[in-house]
């Protein structure tokens, strides 16, 4: 079991899905955590099931000056972070010709400026103690995609690069950023996908899997927890798959 026990933890996205199960998770290790989420009503919700270690505030987090004020407020109420985790992101499935700058600026707005704004808030925290972890909500689609998800891939290969770019510049002063790229995750997001798919895409996707089924969220969550704790003390920069060996089929 993972420790976290000390540790104050910013979640974006956390009002369902994998954010409100890497939530939960650091709750049971020990941890306070601080959630937000767009979904105002969702996120209070799920806060409120974690009991007194869990605060919520409502946050875009591709809005920077929503963002201080979601980091302020929990921060006030919860103590300095020590760990972020930026899980917040959303599916496209745009063509790549009638897609709009609006609309490129709406998925990387959130699948990758996000990370950055939100990892900029922290960080005066971590560098202030020389101690932290930052792990980044990546995907599968970082390394291998499919038709019909533009530009999903090129947001979460940048998610990706972000992890590295950032773990150079802080790692020096005891920060760490690491990537987690699910596979098929259990979640509203995958149904919301397998609605819009072809019928049998959900037991094609469960056939690509070498462990024979799809993921869930506490899957990936178990992995984020070890990632934010001390044990994982000698790792930075990397992106660690989270897929049930899709990608080591592929690769
Ligand atoms: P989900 O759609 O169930 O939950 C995402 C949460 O993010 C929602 O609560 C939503 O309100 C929130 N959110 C969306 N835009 C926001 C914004 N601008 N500001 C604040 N909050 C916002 O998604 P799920 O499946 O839990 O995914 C979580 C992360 O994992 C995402 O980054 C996703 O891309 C990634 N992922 C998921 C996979 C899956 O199969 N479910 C596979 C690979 C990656």
């Amino acid at each position: 079991m993972t420790d976290l026990t000390g540790h104050c933890v910013l979640i974006t996205g956390a009002a369902r899905g994998i954010g409100a199960a890497v939530a939960a998770s650091v709750v049971a290790a020990g941890a306070r955590a601080g959630l937000v989420d767009i979904d105002a009503d969702g996120v209070r919700e799920t806060a409120h099931r974690l009991g007194p270690s869990a605060a919520a505030a409502t946050c875009d987090i591709t809005r920077e000056d929503q963002v201080a004020a979601a980091v302020q407020e929990l921060s006030g109420r919860l103590g300095p972070f020590t760990g972020l985790v930026n899980n917040a992101g959303r599916n496209s499935y745009a063509d790549p010709v009638a897609m709009t700058t609006d609309q490129w600026d709406e998925v990387f707005g959130v699948d990758l400026k996000g990370a950055w704004l939100t990892a900029r808030a922290v960080l005066p925290h971590m560098l202030g103690a020389r101690h932290g972890s930052i792990v980044n909500i990546a995907s599968l689609h970082a390394t291998l995609t499919c038709p019909g998800m533009f530009p999903y891939a090129a947001a979460k290969s940048g998610l990706v690069g972000l992890t590295r770019s950032l773990a150079l510049e802080v790692g020096p002063q005891g920060v760490r950023v690491n990537a987690v790229s699910p596979g098929y995750i259990e979640t509203d997001l995958l149904a919301e996908y397998f609605a819009q798919s072809e019928p049998d895409v959900r037991q094609a996707a469960v056939g690509k899997h070498i462990l024979g089924r799809l993921g869930t969220p506490d899957d990936v969550a178990a992995v984020v927890a070890f990632l934010l704790s001390d044990a994982a003390g000698f790792v930075t920069g990397a992106d660690w798959s989270v897929d049930g060996g899709v990608s080591a089929r592929f690769a």
